[in-house]
């Protein structure tokens, strides 16, 4: 391909839905990525759609609902590409709520211990406080699997293993510089979440690793599970459909140690017994798998979207809800880069926000 429209770096979920966005408006597209497509933060989510969730920024309410509007036209794109079919897995949230939660919105409906019992038999309701919020989860992986073979259906371009990097010429012209080669692009967009191509000035907001471990259980047949169960520490994600069927993810860590993915038997021996106080009938569960994922987290807890330079813009930092954002993120992505007015506003999200905006801390 000579020069594209339009180079992504990153080919992550919100780098490859961005590629479909764009080829789709007629755009020629290369994804530049320095390992493999979809081999980080994308394929190791839990995969709840967690619009609702209160302890998201209130600052993603409106970029997160448009969001979850758009799953089911964003999976259909991928079914008529791929022929491969991504179904939700559960359809509703458990979410224990603490004080803070019920101060800062005096909507949510408490369930009484009747109501929990019939939704979910053997939940440990005992000093805690639960809502029902209407929020899907789906599994990563099946999504990767149809998002992959979408591209691939696709006249866009994705080069693994090639790393890249912006370079500045003059006070509006950018390359971007491979091993191999230069590229000219009308525009750039850095996708690289956590591992941020983007040079911001000093003191603003960028993406850094913020490591999540994990681990998968299966179900025994004496506990069914079919909404997802989450906690402001913890949640219990199960997998009812699909090659994962009968298992549950439980997650999460959230640290700060840079690029190590290391998993420690201590760390997931915590999440156990935080998911075991929660639910007690998963005491003897057996662990099928264990890893560790790296979400591209910013010190405000909100993603960098838009335009740095006249040609270069970025969209990355998603933290914990990548997976949820993506067709949102897509859409309006591309509509800044064709001029448009994006479908929400995106002030909160400005690239060029310095690290003391006054916007909420995660
Ligand atoms: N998306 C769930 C997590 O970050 O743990």
């Amino acid at each position: 391909m000579s020069s594209p429209d339009v180079c992504i770096a990153g080919a992550g979920i919100i780098g490859l839905s961005l590629a479909l966005e764009l080829q789709s408006r007629g755009a020629r597209v290369v994804v530049l990525e320095q390992g493999l497509p979809l081999a980080e933060a994308s394929t190791a989510a839990a995969g709840m759609l967690a619009a609702r969730d209160p302890e998201n920024p209130p600052e993603l309410q409106s970029l997160s609902e448009l969001s979850r509007a758009l799953y089911p036209r964003f999976l259909d794109h991928l079914f008529r590409l791929s022929g491969t079919t991504v179904s939700f897995q559960t359809s509703t949230t458990l979410q224990e709520v603490h004080a803070s939660h019920l101060e800062a919105d005096r909507g949510l409906t408490l369930l009484s211990n009747e109501t929990l019992s019939i939704l979910q038999p053997q939940l440990n309701t005992r000093d805690r406080r639960f809502i029902l919020l209407n929020e899907e989860s789906l599994d990563p992986r099946e999504l990767a699997q149809a998002l992959w073979a979408a591209i691939q259906a696709t006249e866009i371009e994705v080069r693994s293993h090639t790393p890249a990097h912006f370079v500045q010429t003059g006070s509006s012209k950018i390359e971007v510089h491979t091993t191999s080669e230069i590229l000219h692009p009308r525009y750039v967009v850095d996708c690289t979440g956590a591992w941020g191509l983007t040079q911001l000035p000093p003191g603003h907001v960028l993406p850094l690793p913020r490591k999540g471990q994990m681990l998968a259980i299966q179900l025994p047949p004496s506990v069914p599970l079919h909404l997802v169960l989450r906690t402001p520490d913890i949640y219990i994600v199960p997998r009812t459909t699909g090659p994962a069927a009968g298992r549950a993810v439980i997650g999460a860590t959230v640290e700060d140690v840079g690029f190590d993915k290391t998993v420690h038997p201590e760390d997931i021996a915590r999440l156990r017994s935080a998911a075991t106080e929660l639910l007690p009938g998963i005491a003897d569960a057996v662990a099928v798998e264990t890893w560790a994922g790296l979400r591209p987290g910013t010190s405000d807890g909100l993603p960098l979207l838009g335009q740095v330079t006249e040609q270069h813009f970025i969209s990355a930092g998603h933290y914990r809800n990548g997976i949820l954002l993506a067709p949102a993120t897509a859409l309006v992505m591309a509509q800044i880069l064709a001029g448009e007015r994006p479908a929400v506003d995106l002030g909160a999200f400005t690239p060029l926000r310095s690290l003391h905006s006054g916007i909420a801390q995660p």
